[in-house]
Protein backbone atom coordinates (compact mmCIF):
# COMPACT_ATOMS: atom_id res chain seq x y z
CA UNK A 1 0.00 0.00 0.00
CA UNK A 2 1.83 3.25 -0.99
CA UNK A 3 1.02 5.84 1.80
CA UNK A 4 1.32 9.78 0.82
CA UNK A 5 2.27 11.65 3.67
CA UNK A 6 3.67 14.87 2.33
CA UNK A 7 2.85 17.28 -0.51
CA UNK A 8 5.12 20.50 -1.26
CA UNK A 9 5.24 22.89 -3.69
CA UNK A 10 6.42 26.03 -4.84
CA UNK A 11 6.85 28.43 -8.27
CA UNK A 12 3.86 25.39 -9.73
CA UNK A 13 1.15 26.80 -11.41
CA UNK A 14 -0.33 29.87 -9.42
CA UNK A 15 2.23 29.21 -6.34
CA UNK A 16 4.96 31.46 -5.50
CA UNK A 17 8.68 31.03 -4.40
CA UNK A 18 7.13 30.52 -0.77
CA UNK A 19 6.12 27.07 0.00
CA UNK A 20 2.89 25.54 -0.16
CA UNK A 21 2.72 22.02 2.08
CA UNK A 22 -0.22 19.98 2.13
CA UNK A 23 0.11 16.60 4.89
CA UNK A 24 -1.74 13.82 3.33
CA UNK A 25 -2.26 11.45 6.13
CA UNK A 26 -3.03 13.50 8.98
CA UNK A 27 -7.05 13.29 9.03
CA UNK A 28 -9.22 10.44 7.61
CA UNK A 29 -10.94 13.76 5.87
CA UNK A 30 -9.74 17.28 4.90
CA UNK A 31 -12.38 20.00 2.97
CA UNK A 32 -10.14 22.02 0.77
CA UNK A 33 -11.79 25.75 0.38
CA UNK A 34 -10.89 28.67 -1.36
CA UNK A 35 -12.25 30.93 -4.10
CA UNK A 36 -12.18 30.13 -7.81
CA UNK A 37 -8.53 30.49 -9.06
CA UNK A 38 -7.48 30.04 -5.42
CA UNK A 39 -5.44 27.31 -6.23
CA UNK A 40 -6.67 24.46 -5.15
CA UNK A 41 -6.60 21.59 -8.31
CA UNK A 42 -2.96 22.72 -8.08
CA UNK A 43 -2.14 20.61 -5.32
CA UNK A 44 -4.01 17.77 -7.49
CA UNK A 45 -1.39 18.79 -10.77
CA UNK A 46 1.24 19.24 -8.14
CA UNK A 47 0.78 15.70 -6.99
CA UNK A 48 0.79 13.95 -10.49
CA UNK A 49 3.70 16.19 -11.51
CA UNK A 50 6.04 15.01 -8.69
CA UNK A 51 5.06 11.12 -9.66
CA UNK A 52 4.37 11.08 -13.07
CA UNK A 53 6.52 14.20 -14.13
CA UNK A 54 3.04 15.50 -15.62
CA UNK A 55 0.35 17.31 -14.21
CA UNK A 56 -3.26 15.90 -13.74
CA UNK A 57 -4.66 18.11 -16.06
CA UNK A 58 -3.73 18.44 -19.64
CA UNK A 59 -1.49 21.66 -18.64
CA UNK A 60 1.81 21.50 -21.33
CA UNK A 61 4.94 21.54 -18.92
CA UNK A 62 6.56 24.29 -19.15
CA UNK A 63 3.24 26.17 -18.45
CA UNK A 64 3.66 24.76 -15.26
CA UNK A 65 5.92 27.10 -14.30
CA UNK A 66 4.72 30.42 -12.54
CA UNK A 67 4.84 32.78 -14.85
CA UNK A 68 5.64 35.36 -12.72
CA UNK A 69 8.82 34.12 -11.39
CA UNK A 70 9.89 31.62 -14.23
CA UNK A 71 12.13 29.45 -12.62
CA UNK A 72 13.04 27.52 -9.42
CA UNK A 73 9.82 25.13 -9.74
CA UNK A 74 9.87 22.54 -7.48
CA UNK A 75 7.74 20.19 -6.11
CA UNK A 76 8.44 16.90 -3.94
CA UNK A 77 6.09 14.05 -2.26
CA UNK A 78 6.73 12.25 0.29
CA UNK A 79 5.21 8.38 0.97
CA UNK A 80 5.79 4.85 2.05
CA UNK A 81 5.77 1.79 0.31
CA UNK A 82 6.18 -1.30 2.26
CA UNK A 83 7.76 -0.05 4.84
CA UNK A 84 10.06 1.95 2.65
CA UNK A 85 10.47 5.69 2.90
CA UNK A 86 10.40 7.45 -0.25
CA UNK A 87 10.30 11.30 -1.44
CA UNK A 88 10.52 12.11 -5.15
CA UNK A 89 11.82 15.58 -5.81
CA UNK A 90 10.99 17.32 -9.51
CA UNK A 91 11.69 20.66 -10.70
CA UNK A 92 11.93 22.62 -13.75
CA UNK A 93 14.40 25.86 -14.29
CA UNK A 94 16.62 24.25 -13.04
CA UNK A 95 15.36 20.72 -14.14
CA UNK A 96 15.35 18.46 -11.04
CA UNK A 97 14.61 14.64 -10.87
CA UNK A 98 16.08 12.45 -7.84
CA UNK A 99 14.10 9.83 -5.97
CA UNK A 100 15.04 8.66 -2.47
CA UNK A 101 15.26 5.40 -0.62
CA UNK A 102 15.01 5.62 3.10
CA UNK A 103 17.19 9.15 2.67
CA UNK A 104 19.51 7.68 -0.11
CA UNK A 105 19.66 9.16 -3.99
CA UNK A 106 18.96 6.36 -6.33
CA UNK A 107 21.10 5.60 -8.95
CA UNK A 108 20.65 8.19 -11.46
CA UNK A 109 22.87 6.98 -13.82
CA UNK A 110 19.90 5.48 -16.46
CA UNK A 111 18.16 7.79 -18.84
CA UNK A 112 15.04 9.85 -17.14
CA UNK A 113 13.01 7.87 -18.44
CA UNK A 114 13.92 4.46 -17.38
CA UNK A 115 14.00 6.78 -13.93
CA UNK A 116 10.55 7.23 -14.72
CA UNK A 117 9.76 3.63 -15.66
CA UNK A 118 11.08 2.38 -12.34
CA UNK A 119 9.62 4.44 -10.43
CA UNK A 120 6.23 3.32 -12.08
CA UNK A 121 6.82 -0.10 -12.26
CA UNK A 122 8.65 -0.79 -9.35
CA UNK A 123 7.71 1.44 -6.86
CA UNK A 124 4.30 2.81 -7.31
CA UNK A 125 3.20 0.06 -9.05
CA UNK A 126 0.76 2.26 -10.51
CA UNK A 127 0.52 4.64 -13.73
CA UNK A 128 -0.72 8.13 -14.72
CA UNK A 129 -4.24 6.51 -15.73
CA UNK A 130 -4.70 4.66 -12.87
CA UNK A 131 -3.86 7.02 -10.83
CA UNK A 132 -6.57 9.26 -12.36
CA UNK A 133 -8.99 6.17 -11.72
CA UNK A 134 -8.24 5.49 -7.97
CA UNK A 135 -6.28 8.81 -6.53
CA UNK A 136 -8.36 11.55 -8.03
CA UNK A 137 -12.19 11.34 -8.69
CA UNK A 138 -12.65 15.05 -10.68
CA UNK A 139 -15.23 16.61 -11.80
CA UNK A 140 -13.56 16.39 -15.05
CA UNK A 141 -13.00 12.79 -15.32
CA UNK A 142 -17.22 12.39 -13.16
CA UNK A 143 -18.88 10.79 -15.88
CA UNK A 144 -22.58 10.31 -15.59
CA UNK A 145 -22.32 7.27 -16.78
CA UNK A 146 -25.95 6.30 -17.42
CA UNK A 147 -26.44 8.92 -18.94
CA UNK A 148 -24.15 7.65 -21.83
CA UNK A 149 -25.22 5.71 -24.79
CA UNK A 150 -24.24 2.22 -24.99
CA UNK A 151 -21.46 2.06 -26.76
CA UNK A 152 -20.26 5.41 -24.70
CA UNK A 153 -20.65 3.00 -21.79
CA UNK A 154 -18.64 0.39 -23.53
CA UNK A 155 -15.43 2.44 -24.13
CA UNK A 156 -15.82 3.50 -20.24
CA UNK A 157 -16.01 0.05 -19.40
CA UNK A 158 -13.30 -0.70 -21.40
CA UNK A 159 -10.94 1.87 -19.98
CA UNK A 160 -11.99 1.11 -16.96
CA UNK A 161 -10.64 -2.70 -17.29
CA UNK A 162 -7.99 -1.88 -19.32
CA UNK A 163 -9.31 -3.93 -22.09
CA UNK A 164 -9.51 -1.23 -24.89
CA UNK A 165 -6.39 -2.55 -25.87
CA UNK A 166 -7.50 -5.34 -27.57
CA UNK A 167 -10.22 -2.90 -29.41
CA UNK A 168 -6.63 -1.02 -31.06
CA UNK A 169 -5.15 -4.75 -31.04
CA UNK A 170 -8.14 -5.66 -33.48
CA UNK A 171 -7.80 -2.70 -35.63
CA UNK A 172 -4.09 -3.65 -36.40
CA UNK A 173 -4.90 -6.80 -36.91
CA UNK A 174 -8.00 -6.48 -39.04
CA UNK A 175 -4.98 -4.44 -41.53
CA UNK A 176 -3.25 -7.19 -41.06
CA UNK A 177 -5.80 -9.42 -41.51
CA UNK A 178 -6.57 -7.57 -44.67
CA UNK A 179 -3.25 -7.39 -45.96
CA UNK A 180 -2.35 -10.95 -46.01
CA UNK A 181 -5.90 -11.48 -47.49
CA UNK A 182 -4.34 -9.43 -50.24
CA UNK A 183 -1.28 -11.38 -49.95
CA UNK A 184 -2.54 -14.57 -50.16
CA UNK A 185 -5.06 -13.60 -53.30
CA UNK A 186 -1.75 -12.22 -54.81
CA UNK A 187 0.00 -16.22 -53.89
CA UNK A 188 -3.10 -17.83 -55.35
CA UNK A 189 -3.00 -15.67 -58.60
CA UNK A 190 0.83 -16.71 -58.98
CA UNK A 191 0.09 -20.11 -58.33
CA UNK A 192 -2.77 -20.50 -60.52
CA UNK A 193 -0.94 -18.93 -63.26
CA UNK A 194 1.99 -20.70 -62.93
CA UNK A 195 0.14 -24.12 -62.71
CA UNK A 196 -1.27 -23.05 -65.81
CA UNK A 197 2.56 -22.43 -67.39
CA UNK A 198 3.60 -25.64 -66.03
CA UNK A 199 0.64 -27.65 -67.37
CA UNK A 200 1.67 -25.60 -71.01
CA UNK A 201 5.13 -26.20 -70.38
CA UNK A 202 4.95 -30.27 -69.69
CA UNK A 203 2.20 -30.45 -72.71
CA UNK A 204 4.85 -28.51 -74.71
CA UNK A 205 7.66 -30.78 -73.47
CA UNK A 206 5.31 -33.96 -74.66
CA UNK A 207 5.12 -32.76 -78.21
CA UNK A 208 8.45 -32.26 -78.33
CA UNK A 209 9.54 -35.33 -77.51
CA UNK A 210 7.03 -37.04 -79.92
CA UNK A 211 8.24 -34.87 -82.95
CA UNK A 212 11.51 -35.77 -81.74
CA UNK A 213 11.10 -39.96 -81.48
CA UNK A 214 9.08 -39.81 -84.92
CA UNK A 215 11.78 -37.69 -86.15
CA UNK A 216 14.35 -39.55 -84.74
CA UNK A 217 12.84 -42.79 -86.11
CA UNK A 218 12.72 -41.57 -89.87
CA UNK A 219 15.94 -39.97 -89.44
CA UNK A 220 17.13 -42.93 -88.29
CA UNK A 221 15.76 -45.02 -90.66
CA UNK A 222 16.92 -42.41 -93.38
CA UNK A 223 20.35 -42.73 -91.98
CA UNK A 224 20.55 -46.31 -92.23
CA UNK A 225 19.74 -46.20 -96.09
CA UNK A 226 22.16 -43.71 -96.66
CA UNK A 227 24.47 -46.21 -94.23
CA UNK A 228 23.60 -48.88 -96.54
CA UNK A 229 24.21 -46.95 -99.95
CA UNK A 230 27.18 -46.26 -98.25
CA UNK A 231 28.84 -49.42 -98.03
CA UNK A 232 27.63 -50.44 -101.58
CA UNK A 233 29.37 -47.18 -103.06
CA UNK A 234 32.82 -48.07 -100.52
CA UNK A 235 32.82 -51.46 -101.56
CA UNK A 236 32.08 -50.47 -105.34
CA UNK A 237 34.67 -47.75 -105.31
CA UNK A 238 37.17 -50.85 -103.98
CA UNK A 239 36.77 -52.84 -106.73
CA UNK A 240 36.42 -49.85 -109.05
CA UNK A 241 39.87 -49.00 -107.42
CA UNK A 242 41.54 -52.44 -107.19
CA UNK A 243 40.59 -52.27 -111.06
CA UNK A 244 41.64 -49.75 -111.98
CA UNK A 245 44.81 -49.69 -110.37
CA UNK A 246 45.47 -53.83 -111.28
CA UNK A 247 45.02 -52.60 -115.37
CA UNK A 248 45.90 -48.80 -115.53
CA UNK A 249 49.54 -49.18 -116.13
CA UNK A 250 49.35 -52.44 -118.72
CA UNK A 251 46.84 -50.62 -120.35
CA UNK A 252 48.20 -47.44 -121.13
CA UNK A 253 51.62 -49.54 -121.48
CA UNK A 254 49.92 -51.37 -124.05
CA UNK A 255 48.42 -48.61 -125.81
CA UNK A 256 51.45 -46.50 -126.17
CA UNK A 257 53.59 -48.93 -127.51
CA UNK A 258 50.69 -50.26 -129.87
CA UNK A 259 50.43 -46.48 -130.86
CA UNK A 260 54.07 -46.18 -131.71
CA UNK A 261 54.26 -49.57 -133.30
CA UNK A 262 51.06 -48.08 -135.67
CA UNK A 263 53.25 -45.23 -136.05
CA UNK A 264 56.62 -46.37 -137.16
CA UNK A 265 54.56 -49.10 -140.00
CA UNK A 266 52.79 -45.87 -141.40
CA UNK A 267 56.03 -43.93 -141.18
CA UNK A 268 57.32 -47.38 -143.14
CA UNK A 269 55.15 -47.72 -145.37
CA UNK A 270 54.69 -44.06 -146.39
CA UNK A 271 58.73 -44.63 -147.18
CA UNK A 272 58.09 -47.16 -149.31
CA UNK A 273 55.21 -46.32 -150.84
CA UNK A 274 57.39 -43.58 -151.95
CA UNK A 275 60.20 -45.74 -152.80
CA UNK A 276 57.42 -47.75 -155.25
CA UNK A 277 56.67 -44.49 -156.66
CA UNK A 278 59.98 -44.12 -157.94
CA UNK A 279 60.63 -47.43 -158.90
CA UNK A 280 57.78 -47.57 -161.36
CA UNK A 281 58.73 -43.87 -162.58
CA UNK A 282 61.87 -45.32 -163.61
CA UNK A 283 60.51 -48.50 -165.34
CA UNK A 284 57.54 -46.09 -166.48
CA UNK A 285 60.73 -44.25 -168.06
CA UNK A 286 62.58 -47.09 -169.78
CA UNK A 287 59.53 -48.61 -171.39
CA UNK A 288 58.52 -44.96 -172.87
CA UNK A 289 62.17 -43.99 -173.59
CA UNK A 290 64.27 -44.82 -176.49
CA UNK A 291 66.73 -42.12 -175.57
CA UNK A 292 68.62 -40.90 -173.06
CA UNK A 293 66.82 -37.23 -172.60
CA UNK A 294 69.98 -35.68 -170.75
CA UNK A 295 72.83 -36.79 -172.93
CA UNK A 296 70.92 -38.00 -176.28
CA UNK A 297 72.74 -41.45 -176.02
CA UNK A 298 70.21 -44.30 -177.35
CA UNK A 299 68.93 -46.63 -174.77
CA UNK A 300 69.50 -50.40 -175.72
CA UNK A 301 66.33 -52.34 -175.74
CA UNK A 302 68.43 -54.89 -173.22
CA UNK A 303 69.39 -52.45 -171.29
CA UNK A 304 65.22 -50.86 -170.98
CA UNK A 305 63.80 -54.81 -170.19
CA UNK A 306 66.74 -54.99 -167.88
CA UNK A 307 65.59 -51.57 -165.71
CA UNK A 308 61.67 -52.95 -166.36
CA UNK A 309 62.55 -56.21 -164.68
CA UNK A 310 64.69 -54.87 -162.06
CA UNK A 311 62.52 -51.96 -161.21
CA UNK A 312 59.41 -54.54 -161.50
CA UNK A 313 61.44 -56.92 -159.04
CA UNK A 314 61.98 -54.24 -156.64
CA UNK A 315 58.50 -52.91 -156.79
CA UNK A 316 57.19 -56.11 -155.93
CA UNK A 317 59.67 -56.51 -153.11
CA UNK A 318 58.76 -53.26 -151.66
CA UNK A 319 55.01 -53.63 -152.36
CA UNK A 320 55.35 -57.44 -149.91
CA UNK A 321 57.20 -55.01 -147.73
CA UNK A 322 54.29 -52.39 -147.63
CA UNK A 323 51.65 -55.33 -147.55
CA UNK A 324 53.43 -57.55 -144.68
CA UNK A 325 53.60 -54.09 -142.94
CA UNK A 326 49.59 -53.21 -143.19
CA UNK A 327 48.36 -56.55 -142.45
CA UNK A 328 50.91 -56.43 -139.41
CA UNK A 329 49.83 -52.50 -138.72
CA UNK A 330 46.29 -53.47 -139.24
CA UNK A 331 46.87 -56.31 -136.09
CA UNK A 332 48.19 -53.91 -134.05
CA UNK A 333 45.47 -51.32 -134.69
CA UNK A 334 43.11 -54.13 -134.21
CA UNK A 335 44.78 -54.20 -130.52
CA UNK A 336 45.34 -50.58 -130.38
CA UNK A 337 41.25 -50.84 -130.46
CA UNK A 338 40.67 -52.94 -128.22
CA UNK A 339 43.70 -50.92 -125.35
CA UNK A 340 42.00 -48.08 -126.29
CA UNK A 341 38.37 -49.66 -125.66
CA UNK A 342 39.86 -50.65 -122.10
CA UNK A 343 41.23 -47.14 -121.36
CA UNK A 344 37.80 -45.82 -121.95
CA UNK A 345 36.27 -48.09 -119.34
CA UNK A 346 39.02 -47.38 -117.40
CA UNK A 347 37.98 -43.42 -117.58
CA UNK A 348 34.74 -44.58 -117.40
CA UNK A 349 36.23 -46.31 -113.95
CA UNK A 350 37.53 -43.37 -112.04
CA UNK A 351 34.58 -41.03 -113.36
CA UNK A 352 32.31 -43.78 -111.33
CA UNK A 353 35.08 -44.10 -108.54
CA UNK A 354 34.90 -39.92 -108.48
CA UNK A 355 30.85 -39.76 -108.52
CA UNK A 356 30.90 -42.53 -105.66
CA UNK A 357 33.50 -40.20 -103.91
CA UNK A 358 30.96 -37.22 -104.64
CA UNK A 359 27.84 -39.55 -103.38
CA UNK A 360 29.73 -40.61 -100.02
CA UNK A 361 30.42 -36.68 -99.45
CA UNK A 362 26.95 -35.72 -99.54
CA UNK A 363 25.91 -38.70 -97.85
CA UNK A 364 27.75 -38.27 -95.12
CA UNK A 365 26.54 -34.55 -94.79
CA UNK A 366 23.50 -35.87 -95.13
CA UNK A 367 23.64 -38.12 -92.19
CA UNK A 368 25.21 -35.35 -90.28
CA UNK A 369 22.40 -33.21 -90.81
CA UNK A 370 20.04 -35.83 -89.68
CA UNK A 371 22.21 -36.35 -86.33
CA UNK A 372 21.85 -33.12 -85.51
CA UNK A 373 18.35 -32.88 -83.89
CA UNK A 374 17.30 -29.44 -83.10
CA UNK A 375 14.04 -30.41 -80.84
CA UNK A 376 16.62 -32.39 -78.63
CA UNK A 377 18.11 -28.67 -77.80
CA UNK A 378 14.65 -26.94 -77.23
CA UNK A 379 13.55 -30.00 -74.73
CA UNK A 380 16.33 -29.88 -72.62
CA UNK A 381 15.52 -26.27 -72.34
CA UNK A 382 11.89 -26.84 -71.45
CA UNK A 383 12.78 -29.29 -69.07
CA UNK A 384 15.41 -26.73 -67.46
CA UNK A 385 12.16 -24.17 -66.97
CA UNK A 386 9.88 -26.65 -66.19
CA UNK A 387 12.03 -27.57 -63.03
CA UNK A 388 12.56 -24.34 -62.35
CA UNK A 389 8.74 -23.39 -62.26
CA UNK A 390 8.13 -26.54 -60.06
CA UNK A 391 10.38 -25.40 -57.94
CA UNK A 392 8.82 -22.24 -57.43
CA UNK A 393 5.62 -24.05 -57.42
CA UNK A 394 7.08 -25.46 -54.14
CA UNK A 395 7.95 -22.47 -52.83
CA UNK A 396 4.53 -20.71 -53.61
CA UNK A 397 2.32 -23.71 -52.44
CA UNK A 398 4.61 -23.73 -48.52
CA UNK A 399 4.06 -19.92 -48.56
CA UNK A 400 0.41 -20.49 -49.62
CA UNK A 401 0.74 -22.77 -46.62
CA UNK A 402 2.13 -20.31 -44.11
CA UNK A 403 -0.20 -17.74 -45.18
CA UNK A 404 -3.46 -20.12 -44.52
CA UNK A 405 -2.09 -21.14 -40.93
CA UNK A 406 -1.43 -17.32 -40.54
CA UNK A 407 -4.75 -16.78 -41.40
CA UNK A 408 -6.35 -19.36 -39.02
CA UNK A 409 -4.32 -17.66 -36.49
CA UNK A 410 -5.47 -14.48 -37.21
CA UNK A 411 -9.03 -15.50 -37.82
CA UNK A 412 -8.51 -17.25 -34.33
CA UNK A 413 -7.03 -13.74 -32.71
CA UNK A 414 -9.68 -12.11 -34.50
CA UNK A 415 -12.35 -14.12 -33.11
CA UNK A 416 -10.60 -13.62 -29.68
CA UNK A 417 -10.20 -9.75 -29.93
CA UNK A 418 -13.86 -9.01 -31.29
CA UNK A 419 -16.51 -7.01 -28.97
CA UNK A 420 -17.68 -10.89 -28.05
CA UNK A 421 -13.96 -12.71 -27.14
CA UNK A 422 -11.41 -11.33 -24.40
CA UNK A 423 -13.13 -8.73 -23.79
CA UNK A 424 -16.75 -10.06 -22.83
CA UNK A 425 -14.93 -13.06 -20.98
CA UNK A 426 -13.10 -10.20 -19.02
CA UNK A 427 -16.54 -7.80 -18.57
CA UNK A 428 -18.72 -10.95 -18.22
CA UNK A 429 -15.82 -12.01 -14.89
CA UNK A 430 -15.97 -8.28 -13.28
CA UNK A 431 -20.10 -7.82 -14.29
CA UNK A 432 -20.99 -9.51 -11.21
CA UNK A 433 -18.01 -7.65 -9.08
CA UNK A 434 -19.75 -4.07 -10.74
CA UNK A 435 -23.12 -5.22 -9.80
CA UNK A 436 -22.68 -6.53 -6.07
CA UNK A 437 -20.60 -3.22 -5.90
CA UNK A 438 -22.72 -1.22 -7.25
CA UNK A 439 -25.60 -2.74 -5.36
CA UNK A 440 -23.80 -2.23 -1.76
CA UNK A 441 -23.13 1.77 -2.48
CA UNK A 442 -26.97 1.77 -3.38
CA UNK A 443 -27.43 0.12 0.04
CA UNK A 444 -24.97 2.21 1.75
CA UNK A 445 -26.66 5.11 0.60
CA UNK A 446 -30.64 3.88 1.82
CA UNK A 447 -31.77 3.27 -1.58
CA UNK A 448 -32.81 -0.05 -1.88
CA UNK A 449 -33.05 -1.20 -5.72
CA UNK A 450 -31.65 -4.26 -7.71
CA UNK A 451 -29.32 -2.54 -9.88
CA UNK A 452 -28.24 -5.08 -12.64
CA UNK A 453 -25.94 -4.30 -15.94
CA UNK A 454 -25.58 -6.51 -18.75
CA UNK A 455 -23.06 -7.53 -21.21
CA UNK A 456 -24.29 -4.65 -23.36
CA UNK A 457 -24.20 -2.33 -20.58
CA UNK A 458 -27.61 -1.93 -20.55
CA UNK A 459 -29.59 -1.83 -16.96
CA UNK A 460 -32.12 -2.79 -15.55
CA UNK A 461 -33.52 -1.57 -11.94
CA UNK A 462 -35.91 -3.45 -10.30
CA UNK A 463 -37.30 -1.94 -7.24
CA UNK A 464 -38.74 -4.16 -4.05
CA UNK A 465 -41.64 -5.06 -5.92
CA UNK A 466 -40.04 -5.72 -8.78
CA UNK A 467 -41.33 -3.10 -11.49
CA UNK A 468 -38.72 -2.74 -13.85
CA UNK A 469 -37.61 0.95 -13.81
CA UNK A 470 -35.45 3.33 -16.29
CA UNK A 471 -32.98 5.50 -14.94
CA UNK A 472 -34.58 8.81 -16.46
CA UNK A 473 -37.51 7.76 -14.33
CA UNK A 474 -35.89 8.61 -10.77
CA UNK A 475 -35.60 11.56 -9.11
CA UNK A 476 -32.89 13.89 -9.16
CA UNK A 477 -31.26 12.60 -5.92
CA UNK A 478 -32.21 9.04 -6.58
CA UNK A 479 -30.11 9.67 -9.31
CA UNK A 480 -27.46 10.68 -7.70
CA UNK A 481 -27.38 8.13 -5.75
CA UNK A 482 -26.89 5.74 -8.71
CA UNK A 483 -24.36 8.40 -9.74
CA UNK A 484 -22.35 8.10 -6.81
CA UNK A 485 -22.76 4.41 -6.57
CA UNK A 486 -21.35 4.09 -9.75
CA UNK A 487 -18.91 6.28 -9.22
CA UNK A 488 -17.37 4.87 -6.26
CA UNK A 489 -17.86 1.30 -7.79
CA UNK A 490 -15.61 2.33 -10.93
CA UNK A 491 -12.95 3.09 -8.38
CA UNK A 492 -13.05 0.06 -6.34
CA UNK A 493 -12.89 -2.10 -9.81
CA UNK A 494 -10.06 0.19 -10.73
CA UNK A 495 -8.33 -0.67 -7.32
CA UNK A 496 -9.00 -4.29 -7.99
CA UNK A 497 -7.75 -4.23 -11.90
CA UNK A 498 -4.56 -2.28 -10.74
CA UNK A 499 -3.76 -4.05 -7.19
CA UNK A 500 -3.57 0.04 -6.52
CA UNK A 501 -3.95 0.58 -2.79
CA UNK A 502 -3.08 4.20 -1.54
CA UNK A 503 -4.53 5.58 1.51
CA UNK A 504 -5.61 9.16 -0.88
CA UNK A 505 -8.62 9.71 -2.60
CA UNK A 506 -9.07 12.98 -3.74
CA UNK A 507 -12.46 14.83 -4.89
CA UNK A 508 -12.23 18.07 -6.93
CA UNK A 509 -15.35 19.39 -7.36
CA UNK A 510 -16.88 16.17 -8.00
CA UNK A 511 -20.54 16.37 -6.60
CA UNK A 512 -20.14 20.62 -6.74
CA UNK A 513 -22.84 21.28 -9.27
CA UNK A 514 -25.52 18.91 -7.96
CA UNK A 515 -24.83 19.28 -4.04
CA UNK A 516 -27.58 19.46 -1.88
CA UNK A 517 -28.10 18.49 2.20
CA UNK A 518 -29.00 15.09 1.00
CA UNK A 519 -25.99 14.88 -1.79
CA UNK A 520 -23.72 15.73 1.64
CA UNK A 521 -25.27 13.00 3.26
CA UNK A 522 -24.84 10.46 0.83
CA UNK A 523 -21.33 11.60 -0.11
CA UNK A 524 -20.49 10.65 4.03
CA UNK A 525 -22.38 7.79 4.21
CA UNK A 526 -20.24 6.75 0.92
CA UNK A 527 -16.41 7.91 2.58
CA UNK A 528 -17.48 6.02 6.01
CA UNK A 529 -17.61 2.78 4.05
CA UNK A 530 -13.37 3.96 3.09
CA UNK A 531 -12.02 2.52 5.79
CA UNK A 532 -9.35 4.19 8.60
CA UNK A 533 -6.64 4.05 6.37
CA UNK A 534 -8.26 6.32 3.57
CA UNK A 535 -7.36 9.65 3.68
CA UNK A 536 -9.88 11.69 1.53
CA UNK A 537 -9.23 15.34 0.32
CA UNK A 538 -12.67 16.68 -0.95
CA UNK A 539 -12.17 20.06 -3.34
CA UNK A 540 -14.88 22.27 -3.13
CA UNK A 541 -16.76 25.54 -3.33
CA UNK A 542 -19.88 24.38 -1.42
CA UNK A 543 -18.10 25.70 1.63
CA UNK A 544 -21.34 26.68 3.52
CA UNK A 545 -23.15 23.01 3.02
CA UNK A 546 -19.98 21.63 4.30
CA UNK A 547 -18.00 23.30 6.84
CA UNK A 548 -18.31 21.39 9.99
CA UNK A 549 -18.73 18.08 8.37
CA UNK A 550 -14.85 17.17 8.27
CA UNK A 551 -12.16 16.70 10.87
CA UNK A 552 -9.92 19.54 8.94
CA UNK A 553 -10.27 21.48 6.89
CA UNK A 554 -7.70 23.66 4.37
CA UNK A 555 -8.12 26.95 2.75
CA UNK A 556 -6.54 28.56 -0.17
CA UNK A 557 -6.59 32.06 -1.18
CA UNK A 558 -4.46 34.34 -3.41
CA UNK A 559 -2.72 37.33 -3.06
CA UNK A 560 -0.72 39.06 -5.09
CA UNK A 561 -1.34 37.01 -7.85
CA UNK A 562 0.30 34.10 -6.07
CA UNK A 563 -2.06 31.74 -4.53
CA UNK A 564 -1.09 30.32 -1.23
CA UNK A 565 -2.43 28.39 2.00
CA UNK A 566 -3.98 30.24 5.06
N1 LIG B 1 2.05 29.20 -14.97
C1 LIG B 1 1.21 29.90 -14.19
N2 LIG B 1 1.69 30.94 -13.47
C2 LIG B 1 0.88 31.63 -12.68
N3 LIG B 1 -0.43 31.38 -12.54
C3 LIG B 1 -0.97 30.37 -13.25
C4 LIG B 1 -0.18 29.58 -14.09
N4 LIG B 1 -0.99 28.62 -14.69
C5 LIG B 1 -2.23 28.80 -14.18
N5 LIG B 1 -2.22 29.87 -13.33
C6 LIG B 1 -3.36 30.37 -12.54
O1 LIG B 1 -3.48 29.50 -11.44
C7 LIG B 1 -4.80 29.40 -11.08
C8 LIG B 1 -5.19 27.93 -11.09
O2 LIG B 1 -5.62 27.62 -9.90
P1 LIG B 1 -6.50 26.34 -9.71
O3 LIG B 1 -5.75 25.49 -8.76
O4 LIG B 1 -6.98 25.76 -10.93
O5 LIG B 1 -7.75 27.07 -8.97
P2 LIG B 1 -8.96 26.40 -8.22
O6 LIG B 1 -8.74 26.86 -6.81
O7 LIG B 1 -10.11 27.05 -8.84
O8 LIG B 1 -8.87 24.97 -8.40
C9 LIG B 1 -5.64 30.15 -12.07
O9 LIG B 1 -5.98 31.41 -11.56
C10 LIG B 1 -4.69 30.30 -13.23
O10 LIG B 1 -4.92 31.48 -13.98
MG1 LIG C 1 -10.18 23.65 -9.41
Amino acid sequence: MIIFKKLTWKNFLSTGNKETTVYLNQDKSTLVVGANGAGKSTMLDALSFSLFGKPHRSINKPQLVNTINNKNCLVTVEFSVGGLEYKILRGMKPNIFEVYRNGQLLNQESHSRDYQKIIEQNILKLNHKSFHQVVVLGSSNFIPFMQLPSHSRRSVIEDLLDIGIFTKMNVVLKDKINLLRSQSQNTDNKLDLLKETIRLRAKHISDLKNIDTSNKEKNEKKIQLIEDENTILKNSNKELQEEHDNTYIKVKENMDDAHVKIRDHSFAEQSWNLNVGKIVKEAKFYEENSVCPTCSQELSLELKNEKESEAKEKAKEISKKIADSIEKRQGIEKLHEEYRKQWVHLNEVQTSINNNELRLTSNNEKIADLKIVETVKDTKTAEDKLSKDKEEREKLSDLRVEQSKLSSYMDALSELLRDTGIKTKVIRQYLPIMNKLINQYLQVLDFFVLFNLDESFNETIRSRHRDVFTYPSFSEGEKQRIDLSLLFAWRQIAKMKNSANTNLLILDETFDSSMDADGVDNLLKILYTLGDDTNVFIISHKQDLLDGKFPRKIEFEKVNNFSKMK
